[in-house]
């Protein structure tokens, strides 16, 4: 008998407002053609003034809680994965947990950035394994419009705003082979000499405001495609895997021409690739379960897939989670 982590379902939200290319070209000085070109990014969704991280990780949660047919009382833990969260503290988790009515457990906020989902994963299949949560909501929510320099066109046409969530659920069905469903394998790195290349301009203990993101965007894209390649490999060879028993790769969804990289390393076609960068633009901690639900809901994603999760983002942090559904 193995305990594994399953992912038992998902949901997300996107806010209303579409922002398109054409619609940046009149806030600053650039092109549709140049963003589709070096991004592969169309639109991205911005959230309403008065709409919160914690707003679309609630509606996220149960929107997940609805499709697994679950209730706040069979939760018994809660992450939120964010690097914009609505208040210093407390967590958006417990934000969360209130609006949901959910009894007293563990509940708090991961910071990885851009890797805060696979990070999450990692965390919350730690949680279930050692026995202290039996069913545990992981989010991924994002206001990063709210942290974006409007008038600095390397940055502002990159991010976009939405929420994402699984269930995971703990599993004893196992055999502790590759063939088991749940989460099989996971690996997180991060190289602060690289904190840098990708930063905010603020924070509480500085500027006493959360500032913005300045980014070395050719340097970030470098270690992008070469840990991204690395890491991918890494879990091939670990769990003795050829790259053709992987039914999809749901990546960080930055930039079409890194997650094309990564998958052409693999050696995958892009049709096994999940991407919604077109559409959602850079979500940062919710662009993987966010692309995971839309390929969960339209049956892409089927119960029995192995799935391979990776990201990249400031830290430099990054990481890779393997799991069968
Ligand atoms: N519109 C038009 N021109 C622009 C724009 C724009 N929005 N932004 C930059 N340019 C110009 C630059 O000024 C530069 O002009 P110059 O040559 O006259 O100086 C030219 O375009 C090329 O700029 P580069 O920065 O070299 O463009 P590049 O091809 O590297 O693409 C990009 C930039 C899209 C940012 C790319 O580097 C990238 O995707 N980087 C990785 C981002 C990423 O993966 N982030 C993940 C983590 S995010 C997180 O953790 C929060």
């Amino acid at each position: 008998m193995t305990v594994r982590s399953i992912i038992r379902s998902c949901g997300a939200y996107l806010p209303d407002r579409i922002m398109t290319n054409r619609d940046l070209e009149d806030v600053v000085d650039t092109s549709d053609e140049w963003i589709v070109q070096r991004t592969g990014i169309r639109e991205r969704r911005i959230a309403a003034e008065n709409e919160t991280t914690a707003d679309m990780a609630i509606a996220a949660a149960k929107a997940a809680l609805a499709h697994g047919r679950f209730t706040a009382a069979d939760i018994d833990g809660i992450i939120v994965c964010t690097s914009t969260p609505n208040h210093t503290f407390p967590a958006v988790a417990v934000d969360v947990q209130a609006a949901l009515d959910i009894r007293p457990c563990p509940a708090f906020d991961l910071q990885a950035v851009c890797s805060g989902f696979v990070y999450g994963l990692n965390v919350a299949d730690m949680f279930i394994r050692s026995g202290q949560c039996r069913r545990l909501l992981l989010i991924g929510a994002e206001k990063f419009s709210s942290i974006l320099d409007w008038t600095d066109r390397t940055t502002c046409v990159l991010f976009g705003d939405g929420a994402g969530a699984v269930v995971l659920e703990v599993d004893e069905s196992g055999d502790g082979s590759l063939n088991d469903r749940g989460i099989l394998f996971s690996r997180l790195y991060a190289d602060g000499r690289q904190k840098n290349i990708l930063y905010t301009s603020g924070g509480p203990a500085t500027t006493q405001d959360s500032g913005y993101v300045v980014m070395e965007g050719r340097e970030v894209f470098r270690h992008a495609v070469s840990n991204m390649s690395q890491i991918v490999t890494e879990v091939l060879e670990v769990n003795k895997l050829s790259a053709d028993r992987i039914d999809w790769l749901v990546p960080h969804q930055a930039n079409v021409r890194i997650i094309e990289g990564t998958a052409k390393k693999l050696g995958l076609g892009m049709d096994r690739v999940i991407v919604t960068v077109d559409r959602h633009g850079n979500t940062s901690a919710a662009s993987i379960p966010l692309a995971l639900n839309e390929a969960v809901q339209d049956g892409r994603i089927k119960p029995g897939n192995l799935v391979l999760f990776e990201a990249l983002g400031a830290g430099l942090t990054w990481g890779a989670v393997l799991a069968r559904f």
